[in-house]
């Protein structure tokens, strides 16, 4: 099933700023919903590489890329059946490589994503592993077992799957009789990997090279914290079953035991020039636990969910933010900041709503005053020392649909769970670049999920030029990022005193300070002037002495 690359690769982009991901601003592309270049409804890869300009204008610095390998498409992609092939959805492995080798030429680079802790069921080891029986030595690089109870019709132990019912799947004999069992963490369609097996390792080392050897800057890894799991498999108990942001310790995921993978993937990554790197995707139950994913000799980064998870309230941003760079601190890493992803409700939507409802949403709240806090919410993440990561769409005040019909939608959490859990399809649908067209600029044909008609005057031909928008405000917010020398890197933040819901903290280097001030009130403040305005979130009346920030609006300041 593996393509041939005799497919020219791309060489490595120059390195200009040391350990550029210590700072960088990386956007996700969701590739199915980014921009569809033969007009099926569905994006792809050509798509993604004819709006490369229009990220490189925004001002990111590297993209990430979901999942476009084959696959069935039981989980979006994350279910894949081939690693070193592309999805004919998506395009070839060539367009794969000429989007790599335009976007370095654009200075931008290439992350992708990389599942390894679970497959597809249509992966060719595990299609063998159920052809050749129990005996298979296949079955030892997945986790087959015997049921409980005198049938075996019992799953092995008492784990759930993070997207419901059991963890555990029976299979069939190739007699037709009742099987053994296998285990998913996810969908039944995503068979985990024993990553205890050395083919295991072997093959995904291999894996790693095959993309780094076309051009890839790096990894997103999925499932960063699950590829170990505690010896024996050991039934939960009276122990909560885990969810994603749990707070608890648990048997199927971060044991220390993954550790050892991201030693092994660091020396890979080394190997190579132009400073690749490892993301990970790891829900830890702490930020310290979170930090242990990025020490000297494992990955780069690791997405802050803690910080996506808190609510617009200023003492718990306060907290999450010095836990944040005191846990990144200890390790010598940078704290990756992110907002929204393709799991996620959107956070103009979660902003949207009461606090405490997690972070998956089915209701639109007030969407004027969660596009307000949303705007102020970027504003204060990419004021803040480290990287950051924006999801598509974001940029453009992006709502998530929470009225999507059902027949719609594909997010396997949502059949799993029997539609009480699962609305990722509202955060997935389809970008619009213009104000008219069977998509909005899309494509030329229609799209996988349908886009609200309000979508129009969010479209990026709707904002751009336009003072004031959100896109505009991005574009800024990027461009001050990457020249004020404060700003970047650099762990330099230093809280201001404040009374209320309001968060004031400056940064500084040399004779330059920025400013930050964070009004997360529902009215308006009245501060001394920090500096001279650069950017906000909504429009700041600035006399000689005062600053009058509108409810729910972030400023920035500079002086020097
Ligand atoms: C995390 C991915 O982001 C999500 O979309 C996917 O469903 C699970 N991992 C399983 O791969």
């Amino acid at each position: 099933m593996t393509e041939s690359a005799d497919t020219a690769t791309t060489p490595p982009l120059p390195v200009r700023t040391a350990d550029w991901w210590r700072e960088a601003v990386i956007y996700q592309v969701y590739p199915r919903s980014f921009a569809d270049a033969n007009g099926d409804g569905m994006g792809d890869l050509p798509g993604v590489r004819s709006r490369l300009p229009y990220l490189r204008d925004l001002g990111v610095d590297a993209v990430w890329l979901s999942p476009f390998y084959a696959s069935p498409q039981a989980d979006a992609g994350y279910d894949v059946a081939d690693y070193r092939v592309v999805d004919p959805m998506f395009g070839d492995l060539d367009d794969a490589v000429a989007l790599m080798a335009e976007a370095h030429r654009h200075g931008l680079r290439i992350i992708v994503d990389l599942v390894p802790n679970h497959c597809s069921d249509q992966h060719e080891w595990f299609q063998r592993a159920l052809r050749e029986g129990p005996h298979s030595r296949l079955r030892e690089r997945f986790h087959f077992r015997d049921g409980k109870g005198n049938q075996g019709q019992e799953p092995p132990n008492d784990w759930e799957s993070i997207f419901g019912g059991p963890a555990w799947t029976r299979t069939k004999n190739p007699d037709g009789t009742p099987g053994q069992w296998y285990l998913h963490l996810f969908a039944a369609e995503q068979p985990d990997f024993n990553w205890d097996h050395p083919a295991v390792r072997d093959e995904f080392a291999s894996i790693l090279r095959f993309w780094l050897d076309l051009g890839v800057d790096g990894f997103r890894i999925d499932v960063a914290h699950g590829m170990v799991k505690a010896e024996g498999l050991p039934d939960l108990g009276s122990l909560e079953q885990t969810k994603l942001l749990g707070a608890n310790a648990s048997p199927s995921f971060d044991q220390d035991g993954v550790h050892e993978i991201y030693r092994s993937w660091h020396t890979i990554l080394k190997e190579y020039d132009g400073q690749r790197i490892g993301v990970a995707e790891a829900w830890a139950p702490t930020l310290a636990r979170t930090a242990n994913y990025v020490r000297p000799d494992e990955l780069h980064q690791a997405f802050n969910f803690q910080y996506l998870a808190t609510s617009w309230q200023a003492g718990a941003l306060r907290t999450v933010i010095d836990e944040t760079l005191d846990a990144m601190r200890e390790v010598g890493a940078p704290a990756t900041w992110v907002l929204s992803n393709h799991d996620v409700t959107r956070h103009t939507t979660r902003f949207a709503n009461p606090p405490g409802l997690g972070t998956q949403i089915r209701t639109p709240g007030d969407p004027e005053l969660g596009l307000r806090r949303a705007r102020a919410a970027t504003l204060l993440m990419l004021a803040l020392p480290g990287s950051a990561y924006v999801y598509q769409g974001e940029e453009l005040g992006l709502p998530d649909v929470t009225d999507l019909p059902d027949e719609a939608r594909q997010d396997p959490a949502y059949f799993r769970a029997a539609g009480q859990d699962g609305f990722r399809d509202g955060c997935r649908v389809p970008i619009p670049w213009t104000v008219d067209g069977p998509s909005y600029g899309f494509g030329t044909g229609g799209s996988w999920l349908p886009q609200p008609a309000t979508w129009a005057g969010l479209s990026v031909k709707a904002q751009s030029g336009q003072d004031g928008s959100t896109l505009e405000m991005y574009r800024t917010a990027l461009a001050v990022r990457r020249s004020h020398p404060a700003l970047g890197a650099a762990d330099n933040l230093r809280w201001l005193d404040s009374a209320g819901d309001v968060l004031i903290f400056e940064r500084t280097s040399g004779a330059a300070t920025f400013t930050c001030t964070v009004n997360l009130t529902g009215a308006a403040i009245t501060l001394p002037v920090p500096g001279r305005p650069l950017l906000a979130s909504a429009p700041v009346q600035v006399t000689a002495e005062q600053a009058v920030l509108p409810p729910d609006t972030a400023a920035w300041w500079t002086t020097g």
